[in-house]
């Protein structure tokens, strides 16, 4: 059956490496399944429980719906001070708190990308205890963290074109949509 992804990228800058990786991540999916970034999320206000009381704010809730109708989430993030953008825990925040939990059960991806040596690995770890009581079923193996960005795209064309990279996000890809198809 096809499957239908979304991908989530936690840097708001226009010319964000993380982006391009997101951006690259359609033409590196095997057939049968199509992947499409979500917006960024510069319209998700500062979690905040007295906004949460007026009601979920309607960006969060499109998030969520978008999420939780998707057949599985990508998430590619850069790393803040060892650790993940504020911007992206907020949205996860946010996402916590909204009724029938989009996370619930869901198939989730990691990606990193950093300009440094270990394409932010510690926030995917940092990512990982984030998502624990939120339940999802996140991938382990094999991880995606790409080191050196900058000179492994083409960021006139906002792309990944280092070939090796390219080569292992294909096959991280192909082993996803299996862990997806294979369930609980
Ligand atoms: C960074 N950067 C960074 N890189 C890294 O590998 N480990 C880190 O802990 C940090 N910390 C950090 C904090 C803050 C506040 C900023 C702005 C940046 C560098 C970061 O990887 C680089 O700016 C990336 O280009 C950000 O990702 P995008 O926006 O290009 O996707």
């Amino acid at each position: 059956t096809p499957l239908r992804l979304v991908t989530l990228v936690g840097s708001l800058r226009q010319a964000s490496y993380n982006r391009m990786v997101a951006n690259t991540l359609p033409e590196l999916a095997p057939a049968g399944v199509g992947i499409n970034t979500l917006p960024a999320l510069h319209d998700i206000p500062l979690y905040d429980g007295d906004v949460e009381a007026k009601g979920i704010p309607p960006a969060v809730t499109a998030l969520a719906e978008a999420i939780r109708t998707a057949d599985g989430l990508i998430i590619v993030t850069p790393e803040y001070n060892y650790s993940v953008p504020g911007v992206l825990k907020n949205a996860i925040d946010w996402l916590s708190r909204v009724p029938n939990q989009p996370f619930a059960g869901k198939p989730v991806l990691l990606q990193s990308a950093s300009m440094g040596p270990f394409g932010g690995a510690r926030a995917q770890y940092h990512l990982r205890q984030v998502l624990i009581y939120l339940n999802p079923r996140v991938f382990n193996v094999p991880e995606v963290m790409v080191g050196g960005v900058q000179n492994k795209v083409d960021a006139a064309a906002g792309k990944l074109n280092d070939a090796s990279t390219r080569d292992h996000i294909a096959g991280q890809l192909a082993r996803f949509a299996d862990f997806i198809r294979a369930g609980a």
